[in-house]
């Protein structure tokens, strides 16, 4: 039996896998089963309102800023109002921090789970019709349950999570996640409204030919970061770049490639966040056998010191991280620079 998919077959919905995974802890108590069932609740509700924009008027600025001070969407601010409800109503959630909030939501006291969340993520892709996505983290609290949530208990290190995972609103609507034993993804069978066992044990390619990063910021590299980009196409290597992180890593994941957000002369420690972004999809690519880091260290190891925090980031199949990592730290240099 694969340990990964306990041998459910292909189609086994979500919400019996979810049951069987439970079975296989004999002290589970169901409450991080039912936190699951929460968020792909709302997953389908924000599907479903995703799946509206253009025919209602929820797509386009809402004309404010959120605490990153980047403009909000309409579907933003939807979607993170969806995902807090649910988790609110599911009432296993003590707390929750969002890329929309500057401060912790507080939800169930008596619960013993905080999530991360970034509720729609790629929001320019939303009003073109190109996919987006919801990246989640779940970690245990460390303070007692009953008590306020404290900001120690957010600002844990990626390696404590206990779950985590993404929607990606694409072509079809996917929920990837994991609990720390394999990935496994879902695809949402919408005349059933369920999410159905799609891609069992996924494994992140050890090598890959395609390389993401925004070349449009080019004169904001550094030249290791530069070099590195001159190597990928000294190598024939392919450029793929969609503009959504979850849609991104998601094709790189099935195919084999790197996404790369380093950090440029503008965005002087990159710009994506580790707690709402990078640390969900640096556990799952480390549970798919593939990497993730900031050029330097783990991601999984950084010690988060504010919500907020930005980190360069460089992910996907170990191989091509390892590269990248390499001219990162200046131990690899490209070709015509070494002849
Ligand atoms: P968000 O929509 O949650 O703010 O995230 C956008 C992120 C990420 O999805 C994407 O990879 C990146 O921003 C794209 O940034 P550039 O436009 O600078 O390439
Ligand atoms: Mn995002
Ligand atoms: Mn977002």
């Amino acid at each position: 039996m694969d340990k990964n998919n306990l041998g459910l077959p292909i189609g086994t919905t979500l919400d019996r896998f979810i049951t069987r995974k439970q079975d296989d802890f004999p002290y589970a108590t169901g409450e991080l089963s039912q936190l699951l069932r929460d968020i792909a609740l709302a997953s389908k509700i924000v599907n479903r309102e995703v799946n509206k924009s253009g025919l209602l008027d929820i797509t386009g600025g809402i004309g404010g800023k959120n605490v990153q001070g980047e403009e909000q969407q309409k579907l933003d601010v939807i979607a993170n109002i969806r995902f807090i409800r649910a988790l609110k109503n599911g009432g296993q959630t003590c707390a929750v921090v969002s890329e929309e909030d500057e401060e912790i939501v507080h939800l169930n006291p008596e619960s013993r789970y905080i999530v991360a969340i970034d509720p729609l993520d790629g929001s320019s892709n939303i009003d073109v019709n190109v996919s987006i996505g919801t990246i989640f983290s779940i970690y245990r609290r460390l303070s007692p349950i009953g008590q306020p949530v404290e900001h120690s208990d957010i600002l844990q290190k990626g390696k404590e999570q206990i779950a985590a995972g993404y929607v990606l609103y694409g072509s079809s609507t996917m929920l990837v996640y994991t609990t720390g034993n394999g990935v496994n993804g879902f695809t949402l069978e919408p005349s059933l409204g369920e999410f159905v066992l799609s891609h069992a044990g996924m494994k992140s390619p050890k090598d890959g030919s395609i390389y993401s990063i925004n070349e449009g910021s080019w004169n904001q590299f550094d030249q290791p970061i530069r070099n590195y980009i001159e190597h990928c196409k000294e190598e024939d290597y392919t450029a793929r770049y969609i503009g959504s992180l979850v849609a991104d890593f998601h094709r790189n994941l099935l195919k084999g490639g790197v996404y790369l957000y380093p950090a440029t002369s503008r965005a002087v420690n990159g710009k994506l966040r580790l707690i709402y972004e990078c640390n969900a999809l640096a556990f799952i690519a480390e549970q798919a056998g593939g990497k993730a880091s900031d050029g330097q260290t783990r991601i999984l190891d950084l010690t988060p010191t504010k919500f907020h925090q930005r980190t360069p980031f460089i992910i996907g199949s170990e191989n091509l991280v390892n590269e990248a990592e390499g001219f990162v730290k200046g131990k690899s240099k490209v070709n015509s620079e070494a002849s």
